[in-house]
């Protein structure tokens, strides 16, 4: 599921060129600027990573080579040395190990600790036959005679070998006690804690891995960008449980139906009807106004349309059949909308089954789109094509499914050809445009940009979306003069059409130029999440500024709510990752062992 990137996803990620991707991809960057911020890169390895384990290694040869005086170099040799060693200093009884507390009340701490030694190194021996109970057994031995890391540790790896994590973690947390940057045990903790599915637990121990190898271990940050996804989709399925289905912001409404030809009112209904007509007559009409409080108000009124033209009940004869099809494709519409695909589908046949238009076909295309039914897409293009050749929306959505599948030149006819059945179709121009530039054609781009301003002056989208491809080029300064007209022009609408979106593209790029920006930034996303109360896009965006403002549990709440505006499940997973992420942080810095790491890191940089 989470591989699946939908339709919807993607065809607004296509519609807004470069922001919504940008803004995104520059979380994550954003992210890992923020942790290497706080800590230190290459020069603060040396003191981390495995060097540590390694020290101990040779100090623990050492001892035993004194102790049993050989040379053990082969590992045939050690076996053979340690075999001997065992039956010269402690009681064995069948092949175990048999020390009373008796004896060890009786031991010298050198001989402690030179039997400890010997019960590790037997303890060893055992654990590469693979006979990890009686390792197991030399190893709880050795920790009665001395406390030492490494016994937990090799006691630890036994436990793992055996699949039993609950204990796997007590032992590495009792070594992770005594030698806190005890990176193999910290490892072998994550990979426990994974395996039990406590992945914040897994991400605390990875996140301190990753202060330990000073951010160049590209395998850990992987181990952590896996769990943390994980993770994230853990409480994103959590909180779908409870969902209720909302309505997405205004602006991704009012870009969904913007692109499909303005509904006149269906025959028979108007303000004077009454019952079913009159709901259908007020939420079509409601849905013309294009605002938030319009579109909740649709969102209510389709509903009883529905329920009111009793539409179980109705066949393709009876006289409503057709109003009963329109007020059922909107359900499905709005539904989908929703991100309840399932039951949009379920609308939406019942709207075919009584009375298809083309444009019930077009819907039933996006829907199948969205779950990656392309080849149903296509049925569904070629019955609205069949319905009505001349059907202006057919060819927007078909050109928009295949400028998502990379094909631009069947796109860019398909473009053509909607804006040219339906000139006032502002998208069809914006993706005619967006393909030139893809097409490495800026020039000509920026001329179809101009040509649609004339056309649809009064458009904040025409601005806003020439404005992205300025961005994306580098120009932030023109690209801002844009977005400004753009945020002007929405301000003097009574509708919404970009909505915040201006606002929002002008913070990230303008604070991608530097730190200097940020204040500036924050008002703009102060202000979009007033304007687009319900824009995912202006929560996180606003978040991450927070964040470098050190505003921490603003940025969590942000992120959080993001989550839970977002329409699909990849968004979702995304902000609640960096929601997650930045309270790993937070927990982080409560941590004062880390935090001294971290310092440390930082100095050693200086
Ligand atoms: C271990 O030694 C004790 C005496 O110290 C003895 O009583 C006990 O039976 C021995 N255990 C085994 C399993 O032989
Ligand atoms: C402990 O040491 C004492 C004195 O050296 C000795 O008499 C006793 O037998 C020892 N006990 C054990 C269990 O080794
Ligand atoms: C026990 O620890 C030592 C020292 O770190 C190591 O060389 C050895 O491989 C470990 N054995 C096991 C089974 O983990
Ligand atoms: C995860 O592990 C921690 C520490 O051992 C524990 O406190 C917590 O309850 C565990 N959480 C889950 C979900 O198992
Ligand atoms: C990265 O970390 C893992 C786990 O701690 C370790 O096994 C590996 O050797 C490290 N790699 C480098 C290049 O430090
Ligand atoms: C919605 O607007 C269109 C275009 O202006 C108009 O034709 C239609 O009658 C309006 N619908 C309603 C229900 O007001
Ligand atoms: C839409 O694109 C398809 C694929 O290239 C093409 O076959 C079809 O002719 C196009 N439609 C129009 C109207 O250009």
């Amino acid at each position: 599921m989470s591989d699946r990137t939908s339709f919807f996803a993607r065809n607004k990620a296509a519609i807004a060129v470069a922001a919504v991707a940008g803004v995104t991809a520059g979380a994550y960057i954003y992210y890992n600027a923020v942790s290497q911020s706080q800590t230190s890169s290459e020069s603060g390895s040396s003191a981390t990573g495995a060097s540590p384990e390694a020290s101990k290694k040779k100090k623990s040869k050492k001892k035993k080579s004194a102790s049993s005086k050989k040379s053990a170099d082969e590992k045939t040799e050690e076996a053979v040395e340690a075999a001997a060693t065992t039956a010269k200093l402690y009681p064995v009884v069948n092949g175990l190990p048999n020390i009373s507390e008796e004896t060890i009340a009786n031991l010298s701490e050198k001989e402690k600790e030179e039997w400890a030694a010997a019960l590790k190194e037997d303890g060893n021996h055992e654990f590469k036959a693979k006979k990890y109970d009686a390792a197991i057994a030399y190893y709880t031995d050795a920790l009665r005679l001395k406390v030492d890391p490494v016994f937990f540790s090799n006691r630890s790896a036994c436990y793992a070998a055996l699949n039993d994590h609950e204990n796997v973690i007590k032992d590495t947390s009792e070594a992770i006690k005594l030698k806190p940057d005890y990176t193999k045990c910290v490892l072998r903790r994550a990979t426990s804690y994974e395996i039990l599915e406590n992945y914040t637990e897994a991400m605390y121990d990875l996140t301190a891995l990753t202060i330990y190898g000073g951010f160049s271990n590209k395998s850990v940050e992987q181990l952590l960008e896996r769990v943390l996804k994980k993770h994230s989709i853990k409480v994103v399925e959590e909180n779908l449980k409870n969902r209720v289905p909302e309505l997405p912001s205004a602006s991704t409404i009012c870009s969904f139906f913007g692109a499909f030809v303005q509904e006149t009112t269906p025959e028979g209904i108007s303000e004077e009807s009454e019952g079913a007509d009159k709901f259908l007559f007020d939420a079509l009409k409601n849905l013309n106004y294009s605002t938030a409080e319009g579109y909740e108000a649709a969102d209510t009124l389709i509903n009883q349309a529905v329920a009111a033209y009793n539409v179980e009940e109705l066949t393709n004869e009876s006289p409503n059949a057709g109003k009963a099809a329109v007020a059922l494709e909107y359900s499905a519409s709005i539904k989908f909308l929703k991100n309840d695909p399932t039951s949009a589908a379920s609308d939406i046949e019942k709207a075919i089954a009584l009375k298809p238009r083309p444009r019930t076909y077009v819907f039933r295309a996006l829907i199948n789109a969205d779950k990656s039914s392309f080849t149903e897409a296509n049925q569904d293009f070629e019955q609205a094509k069949k319905l009505n050749p001349e059907f202006p929306d057919l060819y927007y959505h078909l050109g928009q499914l295949y400028y998502l599948t990379g094909e631009l030149a069947a796109a860019e006819e398909n473009f053509t050809r909607a804006k040219e059945l339906n000139p006032d179709n502002v998208y069809a121009y914006i993706q005619l445009a967006c393909i030139k530039y893809k097409n490495g054609d800026f020039k000509e781009a920026e001329d179809m940009f101009t040509a649609a301003k004339l056309k649809f002056p009064t458009s904040p989208e025409i601005p806003n979306y020439y404005g992205e491809i300025l961005a994306d080029r580098g120009d932030v300064k023109a690209a801002c003069k844009q977005f400004d007209t753009a945020s002007r022009l929405q301000k003097a609408l009574p509708t919404f059409s970009v909505g915040a979106l201006p606002l929002i593209n002008k913070a990230s790029f303008i604070s991608r130029e530097g730190l200097e920006h940020f204040d500036e930034a924050e008002k703009l996303l102060t202000e979009a999440c007033e304007l687009d109360p319900k824009s995912e896009l202006a929560r996180i965006s606003l978040a991450q500024i927070k964040l470098q403002n050190d505003q921490v549990d603003e940025a969590i709440v942000l992120f959080e709510e993001s989550s839970k505006l977002a329409r699909t499940i990849e968004e979702k997973v995304q902000a609640t990752s960096f929601a997650e992420a930045t309270k790993m942080q937070k927990r982080l810095k409560n941590d004062p062992f880390l935090t001294a790491k971290i310092q440390e890191a930082m100095a050693a940089r200086m």
